[in-house]
């Protein structure tokens, strides 16, 4: 046995036995809960499948800290969660360290230097129907691999390769499907044949995938040690780069060797803003996140007299009217800020908002504006964006979103590597005035070009109360993420809500354009809908929106984790 075999053996050997919770040594080791709502954690994840929540707390048990924990729950959900966890996509994430101090870590995507502000639009000017979402020409330059490692370079405490192992085991031994991912696969199945020039783990010969299936990935396996071994620079300038550049060449994809060498990742400067005393951290450009929620928290302070109750016709009538704003600005004014000028500032200065709210009315809704758009089909295949939230003993916190965009981006997976590419393009402006696939529309700010990061709704928070940490959330649902993260905050921060009630709590959601508002469906009282309908709001039902997955600090000091029940969401962690 080689030496490298001999510690992929070792690796197997340690996860299958934690797995089936037999302990290695006589030593004692912390037990690991696992359940969709756990309480009284002195240290937790929460994370879109139980796998992964179970592999970042066994980190955490090791004496990994936050960053290695969700260093580990981003390889593994790579694999248990093709959906969205991923190598090929990008995300931001968001740390609080126990003392104080915040870092915020993009490591979006970004756009090849072939691109250009038309390069989805036929000779008359149209957008060319799903170019920008089903073809090799939709991902973006991918940041996960660069961003996990640039994290832990900062921060992280354990040496990567025990990081990355138990994602290699998962791989190479396979997991069980649940029902939701079975389901899901099978729906997919066609587009994986059709966009892939050889066959893909994700699609099973013969017969349609069950619940309880193993689904193995050699290929990936065989990536991920490869990026065990050499780095991330095997993802960047190694085999693995040279295989996605094949894959792009096999279908006119532009994505260039020369793309992936100069892919960086940016710290930024959180952004920060009060709301009753709380403190959020959050997510500057190019998320949107952080910019929308300070404007939504801060018109709804001004606007509010006296206290409205949870999921009242005049609590969603107020949100509504404030969110349709604050969407509206995200259009104008939102992009990369390393390519245009992003006024954060201005934008979130009480004045500004006060004054965008001069015509807001408690007796009627405004019309949004008459910009037209384009036909908007609200997307209710379960949100593939993926949000993973992270507290360790000593009280390090990290929030991290992750996407490939849709449903497992593109559907193509790069041969002989196994992982799926992302289709994040289309979260540039296409073309003025033209939606994306969440109805988002855009302009010059958000236009494509090279090198530039496109417009994200991904939203990691941090929420402080008095100096101390609060609240750990995120979650995915394209330009819901906003919303889900912002009801989030105001069911405990301002409703007082324990996290899994304020989870599970029914959700709306409205973004200006189109000028809806998306209500989970019989969730909501009869009276409450028809007020609203009566102040001229238009309503559509959806099956539900966002899968939160989050931590709260509780006033005893010990952590509540939830994983969202509108999902397979787990939470897992250490008493
Ligand atoms: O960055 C964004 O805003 C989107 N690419 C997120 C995609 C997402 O949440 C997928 N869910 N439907």
């Amino acid at each position: 046995m080689t030496k490298k075999s001999l510690r992929t053996w070792l690796a197997i050997c340690t996860a299958a036995l934690t797995i089936s919770c037999t302990p290695a040594t006589t030593e004692q080791k912390p037990t690991i809960e696992l359940d969709k709502n756990l309480d009284s954690l002195k240290s937790a994840v929460a994370c879109a499948h139980p796998e992964a929540a179970r592999i970042g707390a066994e980190i955490l048990s090791k004496g990994g800290n936050a960053v290695d924990a969700a260093s580990a729950i981003q390889w593994a959900l790579a694999v248990c969660y093709p959906e969205a966890g991923n190598l090929g996509g990008g995300g931001f994430m968001v740390i609080r360290n126990q003392d104080g101090t915040s870092a915020t870590l993009d490591f979006r995507e970004k756009a090849p230097a072939l691109s250009a502000a038309d390069m989805y639009l036929d000779s008359l000017g149209q957008p060319v129907e799903d170019m920008s979402l089903t073809t090799h020409q939709s991902s973006g330059v991918p940041g996960s691999v660069r961003g996990i490692y640039e994290a832990h370079a900062r921060y992280g405490k354990l040496p990567m390769e025990q990081l990355i192992d138990p994602a290699i085991v998962l791989a190479r031994n396979g997991f069980a499907l649940t029902e939701k991912q079975a389901n899901n696969l099978n729906a997919h199945a066609n587009e994986f044949s059709l966009r892939n020039t050889a066959p893909v783990a994700f699609v099973r010969d013969g017969r349609t995938w069950q619940p309880g299936d193993t689904l193995k990935q050699p290929e990936l396996a065989t990536t991920l040690e490869r990026i065990r071994d050499n780095g991330p620079n095997e993802f960047y300038t190694g085999h693995t780069a040279s295989l996605l550049v094949e894959e792009m060449q096999k279908g006119s994809g532009i994505i260039s060797a020369d793309d992936l060498k100069a892919y960086h990742t940016v710290w930024r400067d959180p952004i920060t803003f009060e709301f009753e005393g709380y403190k959020i951290i959050s997510m500057p450009p190019p998320s949107s996140g952080g910019v929308a929620l300070a404007q939504i928290t801060g018109m709804y302070t001004d606007c509010m007299h006296e206290p409205l109750s949870h999921n009242s016709a005049d609590y969603i009538h107020a949100m509504v009217e404030i969110q349709r704003r604050v969407y509206a600005d995200r259009a104008f004014y939102l992009g990369d800020p390393d390519f245009v000028d992003v006024p954060i500032e201005a934008l979130t200065t009480d004045l500004y908002l006060r004054r965008r709210m001069d015509n807001f009315n408690w007796y009627a809704s405004t019309p949004s504006a008459e910009v037209s758009h384009g036909e908007f089909a609200f997307i209710q295949e379960s949100p593939e964006t993926t949000h993973l939230s992270v507290v360790d003993a000593e009280g390090n916190a990290v929030s991290v979103t992750t996407t490939l965009n849709d449903n497992y981006g593109s559907k193509i997976v790069v041969r002989g590597a196994g992982f799926l590419l992302n289709n994040e393009m289309d979260d540039f402006s296409v073309k003025p005035g033209t939606p994306n696939m969440f109805g988002l529309v855009g302009g010059t700010a958000n236009a494509i070009a090279p090198g530039k990061r496109m417009l994200s709704s991904m939203t990691p928070v941090i929420v402080e109360k008095d100096d101390k940490l609060f609240l750990v959330a995120g979650s995915p649902g394209g330009s819901t993420i906003i919303t889900s993260v912002l009801q989030t905050i105001m069911n405990t921060a301002h409703f007082d809500m324990s996290l899994t009630d304020a989870t599970a709590a029914p959700k709306f959601h409205s973004q200006w354009l189109p000028d809806v508002i998306f209500m989970e469906e019989g969730r909501f009282e009869s009276a409450t809908i028809e007020t609203l309908e009566a102040l001229g709001h238009n309503i559509q039902f959806v099956p539900s929106l966002g899968r939160v997955d989050a931590i709260l600090v509780t006033p005893s000091g010990t952590l509540e984790a939830v994983g969202d029940p509108r999902g397979d969401n787990h939470a897992a962690g250490i008493r």
